[in-house]
């Protein structure tokens, strides 16, 4: 069971930078609200909390299917459809393509190079290609898709349909239409469940199953923290306990970095997952903090320094591992060098955790905020309950927040700013307003 330790947010550990019981009472009040919305799942969008209780039936069946049938499995997604399955097979199988079959590929970004190298090295008649697209509408997603497509035809001619997997929307969008136009395999994501809380739904869940992740475990995890979060008692709810810390750092001491540094390399794209999950929820109304993905040891010998000396503008949560399932002794060796010897005979683990526990204490000597949440190893069902803690804690602080946490209308001007140089149908004017900008800038160039 994943542990929030939060001793040293608080002024009685670190000092007048902390937080105290008095400011902790404050949320108290504000809480049994919010939390009627979220248990009550009083909006669409809190369907996510529903997530636990799917049935992976559907999810398995098809798992089974690609790997029985292929060698290599293409992701297509972009942001919520694609982080979240990276985070999940980042997370439980390392090294995956060296390792197994099918071997995973996830391509979001629109980089031409990153496809490249993609195509060639799979053999698409051994390809299946999963394109996640909520909307079915998202530029990038559907670029690949449209590649992807015409490639598959020229592979395996009238079989192509076959090798595609369309995870989207039940009933309506592009990629719904064409997935059922041309019989493609699909699974749902439902109506409620948008794009940065779905990796619980099949987005993430069948990629696990690719790897031979039991999906269920993920749903357990999960669930076992929907019901340690189902009390509106802020001091038993790790997750609004989380999220109203950050919440009274950022809004009383001015704390405008969220960092996530856990101690081990399968959690950094974990991290990854949690900045846009908290950046695209929060970032609203002039407020929000800007969340920052870390991973310790890496970076106590590149951002550390910072955090401990530059502005006192962060917070920083540590993720600690109770057990990394490996360990090595460090042996004997080179004993005539002091500098070295006194590393022998200690595990990995002790120092990587004695690093943790370091940095966790240098922080809070300096004054600086920081928690640690403990999560007993890394497998399905920890990570299940990783995600639904942090899902729940960023819906809960936009409310807090007084904001909306489920939409993105900040990344909409840009949208169409690209549809108009691509020129997609009704958006000339926005073309013409790039192309006016070009000219205006034109000249300021060094
Ligand atoms: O969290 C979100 O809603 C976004 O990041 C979306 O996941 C992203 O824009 C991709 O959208 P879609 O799944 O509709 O292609």
């Amino acid at each position: 069971m994943l542990t929030l330790n939060f001793a040293n947010m608080m002024e009685e550990v670190i000092g007048p930078n902390g937080t105290n019981d008095k400011a902790i009472e404050t949320l108290r009040a504000k809480t049994p609200e919010i939390h009627a919305d979220i248990i009550g799942r009083k909006r669409n969008e809190l369907e996510f909390m529903g997530l636990p209780d799917q049935d992976t039936a559907e999810v398995k069946k098809l798992g089974g299917e690609v790997r029985g049938e292929s060698d290599a499995f293409l992701l297509l997604g972009i942001g919520g459809s694609a982080l979240g399955p990276r985070a999940v097979l980042e997370a439980l199988s390392p090294l995956h393509n060296l390792r197994e079959v099918p071997k995973v590929f996830i391509y979001d970004n629109v980089d031409p190079r990153t496809l490249r190298h993609i195509l060639s090295v799979v053999d698409l008649g051994k390809t299946t290609v999963n394109v996640i697209s909520k909307s079915g509408s998202t530029a990038e997603t559907a670029a690949g898709f449209m590649i992807l497509w015409d490639e598959m035809k020229k592979a395996v001619g009238k079989d192509a349909a076959r090798r595609f997997i369309a995870t989207t929307d039940p009933a309506s969008g592009n990629l719904r239409k064409i997935a059922d136009d041309h019989g493609m395999r699909t699974l749902p994501i439902e109506k409620g469940i948008g794009g940065r809380y779905s990796v619980l739904s099949p987005v993430g869940l069948l990629l696990a199953e690719v790897i031979g992740v039991d999906s269920r475990e993920l749903l357990r995890g999960a669930a076992e923290m929907r019901s340690r979060c189902s009390t509106d008692d802020i001091g038993k709810n790790p997750a609004y306990m989380f999220g109203g810390l950050l919440y009274l750092m950022n809004v009383n001491a001015n704390r405008n970095v969220n960092v996530l540094i856990p101690y081990a390399d399968g959690l950094k794209f974990l991290s990854e997952w949690f900045c846009q999950l908290w950046a695209e929820s929060l970032g609203k109304d002039g407020k929000g903090m800007t969340p920052y993905p870390s991973v310790g040891t890496t970076d106590q010998h590149s951002q550390m320094q910072l955090w401990m000396e530059g502005p006192g503008d962060k917070v920083v949560t540590f993720i600690r591992v109770g057990e990394y399932g490996a360990d090595y002794t460090i042996p004997r060796v080179f004993e005539e060098i002091e500098g070295t010897s006194y590393l022998s005979g200690h595990r990995l683990s002790e120092l990587i955790k004695a690093e943790e526990e370091s940095s966790e204490l240098s922080l809070a000597k300096r004054g600086h905020p920081n928690m640690t949440i403990e999560v007993p190893s890394i497998d399905a069902y920890h990570l299940g309950e990783l995600f639904q803690f942090f899902e729940i804690a960023t819906a809960f602080t936009g409310l807090l927040m007084g904001i909306n946490p489920f939409n993105q209308p900040g990344v909409e001007e840009g949208k169409n700013f690209t549809y108009g140089m691509m020129g997609k149908k009704g958006f000339d004017a926005k073309r013409e307003e790039v192309e006016k900008a070009r000219k205006d800038r034109a000249g300021r160039q060094a």
